[in-house]
């Protein structure tokens, strides 16, 4: 039945452009997909339709998260001391190996899955561990929430511990159960093909996973440029290679499928130019970024660029989960990067808001707006205890992204479908 919801609507088509529209309607077929967005509801609009009114409330598109780890969940707010490669064999590793255990996974993956719903994001693009079972358990609670998800069974096998390190064949066989159970065109929840990163897997492992992406044309994730060691480090074991891109470039796994790179601090000349060329998109994580102590990316170059770019919140390097707090970090270190470069103008709270929803949307498909054709993804947001003055509908979208919290979050909705909170237990 098709269904329409009355509210202050508020979303990005743009990056330099905020719609406001004051009492208004947004109309959803069954499919789950925007018809139309209007002031006035004509008598013929809401004939078979199911209206909705939200009174005062705020309707927006639901968050997106490009970037986060599952199985790091437990370390979120902790092990901040270290800079990358030395965080992941102390901290990381060791907690990611813990996911062999079905039960220890399934108790963590489902306050994941709860809190992601918590904080309003509706889709995710998430590395699991090298272990199918528990990474098939992690796909059926997005399933079972009704959250959109791309799930990678991370492929590694160097440079870490025995317990996960998987060799290249076992890795293959369980990519190719976990796309036969979940890889269909339409579905929300879909595998994606995660090599760590560089000095995780071998040559072998790396050709392995581009030949997969390319069979079944699936998308890609993984990790660029994100800090020194790491950036010299892939220099010593790809010495054919002109840049930490055209590694991946060179195994398939730099756009020739739809490919999200992570980070991406130190991108810069030839690596550029190549995402610029193959459309690989990149997953700006401004927290994990400050507390690994990576660096700042360079943002406003990449959208003046032309590369596409969302947000992430890379939990646990990350220590929030709240992807509007990421578009706070966001706009706060793009003016610290200003100020040290004198050249680029900071980000805007409009382009910080397109980022987080339209623009890392188009990685899901027709996510991230309310334009006709793109799946309903909303929040409705209640501030009336943010809201004590007369601020105008933008002002009050702005302070609910500094002040706000999930208490304000009333309603969810995903792909037309309203997500009630998951179970944790
Ligand atoms: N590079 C390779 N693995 C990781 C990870 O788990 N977190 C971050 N931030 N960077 C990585
Ligand atoms: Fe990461």
């Amino acid at each position: 039945m098709k269904k329409i919801y009355k509210a202050h609507i508020l979303y990005t088509k743009e990056k330099s452009h905020f719609e406001v529209l004051e009492n208004s309607y947004v109309a959803v077929d069954a499919d789950g997909r925007v018809t139309g967005v209007t002031t006035d509801l004509a008598e013929s609009d809401s004939e078979d339709a199911e209206v909705t009114d939200f009174g005062d409330r705020l309707l927006i598109p639901a968050m997106n998260d490009l970037h986060v780890h599952a199985p790091q969940y437990r370390n979120q707010g902790i092990a901040m001391d270290l800079e990358l490669l030395p965080w992941l064999q102390d901290y990381t590793f060791p907690e990611e190996m813990k996911y062999a255990n079905l039960g220890y996974a399934e108790r963590m993956y489902r306050r994941f899955v709860h809190d992601l719903w918590r904080f309003g994001t509706m889709r995710a693009c998430v590395f699991a561990t090298i272990h199918t079972e528990s990474t098939r358990l992690l796909m059926r609670l997005f399933q079972e929430a009704g959250m959109g998800a791309l799930v990678g069974k991370v492929a590694m096998n160097r440079n870490c511990p025995e317990g996960l390190s998987e060799p290249v064949e076992e890795t293959m066989l369980g990519y190719e159960a976990l796309i036969d159970e979940f890889n269909k065109p339409e579905a929300l929840v879909r595998p994606i093909v995660t090599p760590r990163f560089i000095p995780s897997c071998t040559p072998e492992m790396l050709l392995a996973c581009g030949e997969l992406a390319a069979k079944y044309q699936m998308p890609v994730q993984s990790h660029l440029s994100e800090n020194k060691d790491e950036i010299a480090l892939v220099q010593t074991l790809e010495k054919e290679s002109t840049s930490y891109g055209d590694a991946y470039n060179r195994y398939g796994l730099f756009g020739q499928t739809p490919t999200l790179m992570a980070h991406c601090v130190w991108t810069e000349g030839e690596e550029m130019e190549l995402m610029k060329r193959n459309g690989v998109m990149v997953a700006h994580c401004p927290t994990s970024n400050l507390n690994v102590s990576s660096g700042m990316a360079p943002i406003r170059r990449f959208l003046d660029e032309g590369l596409r770019v969302g947000l992430g919140s890379d939990i646990s390097g990350g220590h929030d989960l709240n992807i509007f707090r990421m578009m706070v970090y966001a706009i706060q270190v793009s003016k610290m990067y200003y100020q040290q470069n004198h050249q680029q103008p900071f980000l805007t709270l409009t382009e910080a808001f397109w980022l987080a929803t339209k623009s890392a949307g188009g990685f899901f498909g027709r996510v991230g707006s309310f334009e006709p054709g793109y799946e309903f993804d909303a929040l409705v947001i209640n501030d009336n205890d943010l809201n004590h003055d007369n601020y105008s509908l933008l002002e009050r979208l702005e302070r609910y992204i500094y002040l706000g919290d999930d208490r304000q979050i009333e309603h969810r909705f995903c792909c037309g479908k309203e997500i009630k909170e998951p179970r944790i237990s």
